[in-house]
């Protein structure tokens, strides 16, 4: 049976590439934009020319509210593709913020707690009753809860505790055969704090020197990781936290 993705953040960046390398795997995808239906519009075109199905639905999941409601749309939307139930969640989107801690506002800090923490926790457990038993889930860290980089410390205290929470998922979902995974990605050229490493060549370059590969990384460098993991092969890997960043910072 065709596998069903939903990918959080499917628009641009690293979701985008995901969800394109789940439907070049074969699988077929729901993801979620936020404010760019245009974008969202040609990644289901791209999809869809891989003789793939596809969906885009809005959500911005730092908004608590509108989790339920979306879950339920979800259900429709499986639904209309005759299934009741989905085989991975991919828990992408969000967005960079960087500040120093003496001068972190709470605004800030309540942001980056509300999409990258509280959304992914309700958003989850929203869509629980809709994920198969032997689901994937995938949860999106980074490279920066391994080691500090001035300016991100709300950034990587959000995603440290979305490792945590991923080991909480593996533990109590386990009894479903649902595995729970969080990706680390490195310093990849995306849109992410304004394209800051794509396009600020001294970034750039001194992220390369920090990577044992030479070079930051692509989008290309982190979807096709995750298609992979959520394929068949992968099956008895849980609780763990991948690092994708060319051996960055070792
Ligand atoms: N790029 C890196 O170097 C890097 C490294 C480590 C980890 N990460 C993590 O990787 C993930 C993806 O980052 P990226 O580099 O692909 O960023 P990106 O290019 O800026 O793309 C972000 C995506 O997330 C969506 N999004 C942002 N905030 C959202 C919200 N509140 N609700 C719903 N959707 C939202 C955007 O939708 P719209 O276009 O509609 O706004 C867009 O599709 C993030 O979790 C980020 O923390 C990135």
């Amino acid at each position: 049976m065709t596998t069903i993705s939903i990918v959080t953040g499917g628009s641009r960046g690293l979701g985008r590439n995901t969800a394109i390398s789940i439907a070049r795997h074969g699988g077929d995808v729901i993801f979620t934009y936020r404010s760019g239906a245009e974008q969202a519009q040609a990644v289901v075109a791209e999809i869809e020319a891989l003789d793939r199905r596809a969906v885009a639905l809005q959500l911005d999941v730092g908004d608590i509210a509108a989790l339920k409601p979306f879950a339920d749309r979800v259900r429709t939307t499986l639904q209309s593709w005759g299934r009741e139930s989905f085989d991975h969640l991919v828990n992408n989107a969000g967005h960079g913020e960087m500040a120093s801690f003496a001068e972190t506002s709470e605004a800030q800090f309540d942001q980056l707690f509300n999409v990258h923490v509280k959304g992914v926790f309700f958003l989850t457990q929203a869509l629980l009753p809709l994920i198969a038993d032997g689901g994937r889930i995938v949860n999106f860290s980074s490279g920066l809860t391994r080691v500090s980089y001035p300016g991100f410390s709300a950034y990587s205290a959000a995603k440290g505790a979305i490792e945590i929470l991923t080991l909480y998922m593996a533990k109590e979902l386990g009894s479903r055969s649902i595995t729970a995974n969080a990706i680390a990605p490195g310093a990849i050229e995306t849109d992410f704090l304004g394209g800051a490493v794509r396009d600020t060549p001294e970034y750039n370059e001194a992220f390369a020197n920090m990577i044992a590969l030479g070079r930051v990384g692509v989008p290309d460098d982190i979807g096709p990781a995750i298609a992979s993991l959520l394929g068949p092969d992968n099956r008895w890997i849980t609780a763990q936290r991948i690092e994708v960043s060319g051996g960055q910072n070792i």
